[in-house]
């Protein structure tokens, strides 16, 4: 028999879009892959995961071992689950290079002026360092992805940034920028104005040590891009339509360290403030619930009679243990009273998590753990462990 459809499943059967956000390193990427394979083995849906920057071993077990925006079909029969699977899983890397030469392949007025772009010293050096290229192109992919409809589900993955919010702002601040008086002041008319600017001082001296024709390639890289400003303004605000729209929700993962949880918490404020959906709260890399119940009962005794269990386990050895390592109840004793106590130092952190964890869980509509698992998540039965645990399930389907 199935299992009752998690909160998550019913969460999720009216998206498109999940976009999945948090601080660095707590494992956004690991569980937006785990989430689009754990919906496409059990839903007949296609789903792609649009990943930024995954770890190497992930990136080869997803099939994405050359960098490339080309989607690629993932196969789901090692994810471990007891079903047969249902959906597609497609996989992509964001390759933030290749991304914003089809840009402007795609919004350049005409081809001669797109290819002039891309000839252009400047083009590769700005598009490529600028703060927020890699959060621009984020969302101009997720914007064109969606507007092809190829696929029921697109589970988008966020790249580390200083503010994990960065994303979101980014289509309006290159929209603002292309907009701005300081560029249009440069390019308006840019050669003209170059010739009358020549005869300053700052720009003969410019001219000496940049020369003119790198005065001329900044011109025309603003000049040229500028053709493409309402391009850029209309994508803008339908990115923000489609991040406010109905189908589409947002996955704030987070460890439950101090540190992360409170950038978690801002972060769902945030999108509040904004009118985003917060689906989702993922507290990845927990404690196991060992640290509650008859364990902690069994800790405390350990370390409250180390010395006389010490000296009762060393006296019921078997003969072929009668010279090994417990037979030494001093050792023994030091052993069992620093298991207890560390026992109860993870009891803190533990009940500190839960704390966090309920503090998170009014902010939303979903909220799952997933504990630390004992290896690193980089093949498909790991990624298979994860989802599982996302959707609920973790106890259903064997590991
Ligand atoms: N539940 C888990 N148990 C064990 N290891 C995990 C778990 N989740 C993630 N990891 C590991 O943690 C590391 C970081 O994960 P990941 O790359 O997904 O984080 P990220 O938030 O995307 O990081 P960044 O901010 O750099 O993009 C990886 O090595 C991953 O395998
Ligand atoms: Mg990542």
């Amino acid at each position: 028999m199935s299992p009752p459809p998690s909160d998550l499943r019913r969460l999720l059967a009216a998206k498109q879009v999940v976009i999945a956000c948090g601080p660095g390193g707590v494992g956004k990427t690991t569980t937006a892959a785990a989430l689009g394979a754990a919906l496409a083995a059990s839903e007949e849906w296609r789903v792609l995961v649009l990943t930024v920057d995954p770890a190497r071993r992930l990136a080869d077990a997803l099939g994405l071992g050359t960098l490339g925006n080309d989607a690629r079909r993932v196969p789901l029969d090692q994810l471990g689950g007891s079903d047969r699977p249902r959906g597609e899983l497609w996989a992509a890397m964001l390759d933030t290079k290749q991304s914003w030469d089809h840009l402007v392949e795609r919004h350049a007025p005409d081809r001669a002026s797109a290819q002039r772009i891309l000839a252009n010293p400047l083009y590769r050096n700005i598009t490529g360092r600028f703060a927020g290229s890699h959060e621009y192109i984020a969302m101009e992919r997720l914007y064109e992805l969606h507007g092809e409809g190829r696929y029921d589900l697109l589970v988008v993955d966020t790249p580390p940034s200083r503010d994990a919010l960065d994303f979101l702002d980014a289509p309006e601040r290159m929209a603002e920028f292309f907009g701005s008086r300081l560029l249009r002041w440069l390019v308006a008319p840019s050669r003209s104005r170059l010739v009358e600017l020549a005869s300053r001082p700052f720009y003969q001296v410019a001219d000496r040590i940049l020369g003119t024709q790198f005065l001329e390639d900044v011109a025309e890289f603003f000049l040229l891009f500028q053709a493409m400003y309402d391009g850029f303004v209309t994508r803008a605000r339908g990115v923000s339509a489609l991040l406010r729209d109905r189908a589409t929700t947002f996955m704030v993962v987070t460890t439950l360290e101090h540190a992360p949880a409170q950038e978690a918490l801002r972060l769902a404020d945030e999108l509040a403030r904004r009118n985003l959906e917060l689906g989702l709260v993922v507290a990845n890399k927990t404690l196991p619930d060992l640290f509650d119940g008859p364990a902690v009962e069994v800790a405390d005794e350990l370390r409250a009679r180390a010395r006389p269990l010490a000296e009762a386990l060393a006296a019921g050895l078997p003969q072929r243990d009668a010279a090994g390592p417990l037979a030494d109840p001093t050792t023994v004793t030091r052993v069992l009273e620093e298991i207890g106590q560390s026992f109860r130092d993870y009891r803190r952190v533990a009940a500190r998590e839960a704390e966090l964890l309920a503090r998170l869980s009014a902010a939303h509509l979903v909220a799952v753990t997933v504990p630390h698992l004992a290896r690193d998540v980089s093949d498909l039965p790991a990624l298979g462990e994860v989802g599982r645990w996302l959707l609920g399930e973790a106890g259903v389907a064997p590991a």
